[in-house]
């Protein structure tokens, strides 16, 4: 029976950068026999402006129907003044809590090609490979009460909650632990346990649990302290396992290891395996519309949708191969661009990787 991918555009360089992730899959499709059907709908602002909502009732219902969901960002200046609450990023959270997509996984890998386009020494990141696990749905950013309230004295005063429970803790090292017996068996547990109550708890939790694999060496570590290891000496991580909020701000630093924050994939999990795929960039209003986003993060991303969601791993191989490929002949886009390369846009990458895909 053939699968069912919901795609979901976005705002900003989201539309540009999955329209070639979706020649990818009609490639596969076409070409090599890939059994899916697309459908299309609306998110974020570009949601919010067509029907009031960044995440309108139609477009959940598809999500919760289709196998897999790709998606390729939210968010834009134009949206900023909205109320907090029907701001495009609403459009992401929702999907994530609704879809209960718990486990975020965050790869930085290092392609070799593009070790000169990192900030750090090529020594530091040469072969670097890391796994970021990030709990998805819980923490400070779901966390209740939140809000802005007026004190007696008038003045105003936010407030976030972080929460977790023992079980949204244990599942999410489980996931941490699962992937390390496939790789390096190492996991990094990110916390703040000197400080918050809660991730004292984490880390209790955390390694309670990481006792149920013997075989994985587990550490712990204080985000603070975590965020200087990634650019001293990123290579000692394998994976990492941390909160909604440390995950979000460390798989930006290491994104920024590799290169490029334009080449760094994502999976958002449910406990069956379902899931939302997305590159971990923004919307990059900046230069939305220019024709010059670099689209390979979304097209690795469709590649770990193959992987995870459709069960087929060949072809996630020949996706990943294709970007190898074309990053060995020299083919990049502006933000992985460096002396003597061919540079080009949003398109002709994409063009690349589907000429590559037929050869891979
Ligand atoms: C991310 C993004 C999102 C987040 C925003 C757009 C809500 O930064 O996926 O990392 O904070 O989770
Ligand atoms: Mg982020």
């Amino acid at each position: 029976m053939s699968k069912n991918i919901l795609i979901l555009p976005g705002d900003g360089i989201g539309p540009e950068i999955v329209h070639e992730a979706v020649k990818v899959l009609v490639c596969l499709r076409d070409d090599f026999g890939l059994d899916i059907e697309m459908d299309e709908a609306l998110v974020g602002g570009a949601a919010y402006d067509a029907a009031g909502h960044p995440l309108p009732q139609a477009t959940l219902k598809l999500a919760h129907e289709a196998d897999a969901v790709l998606l390729g960002a939210v968010g834009g200046p134009k949206w900023e003044p909205l109320d907090i609450s029907v701001r495009p990023e609403k459009g992401l959270l929702g999907l994530r809590s609704e879809l209960k997509l718990f486990a975020n996984l965050r790869p930085a890998i290092l392609y070799p090609q593009l070790a000169e386009a990192s900030s750090l020494k090529a020594e530091v990141v040469s072969g670097l490979d890391i796994m970021i696990v990030r709990e998805l749905t819980g923490g400070i950013y779901f966390g209740q009460p939140r809000g802005v309230r007026r004190l007696e004295n008038g003045e105003r005063e936010g407030f976030n909650t972080l929460v977790y429970r023992e079980s949204e803790v244990e599942r999410i090292v489980r996931v941490a632990m699962d992937i390390a017996m496939k790789r390096n068996r190492r996991v990094c547990s990110v916390d703040k346990a000197n400080v918050l109550e809660c991730t004292e708890l984490w880390r209790e939790v955390a390694t309670r649990t990481g006792a149920d694999y013997p075989e994985v060496e587990l550490s712990h570590m204080y985000v603070d302290n975590a965020a200087m290891q990634l650019v001293r000496a990123p290579k000692q991580f394998d994976v990492m396992v941390t909160t909604n909020m440390f995950g979000d701000i460390l798989s930006d630093c290491a994104a920024m290891l590799t290169g490029s924050i334009g080449m760094l994939p994502s999976a958002s999990l449910d406990a069956a395996g379902k899931g939302m795929y997305e590159p971990i960039h923004g919307s990059a209003p900046d230069i939305a519309g220019k024709g010059v986003a670099n689209p390979l993060a979304t097209i690795l991303s469709v590649a770990m949708l193959l992987r995870y969601s459709l069960d087929e791993p060949a072809m996630a191989d020949r996706v990943e191969r294709a970007v190898d490929n074309v990053l060995d002949s020299g083919i990049r886009t502006a933000d992985i661009y460096s002396t003597g390369m061919e540079q080009v846009g949003t398109e002709m990458m994409g063009d690349a990787i589907v000429a590559a895909l037929r050869k891979a």
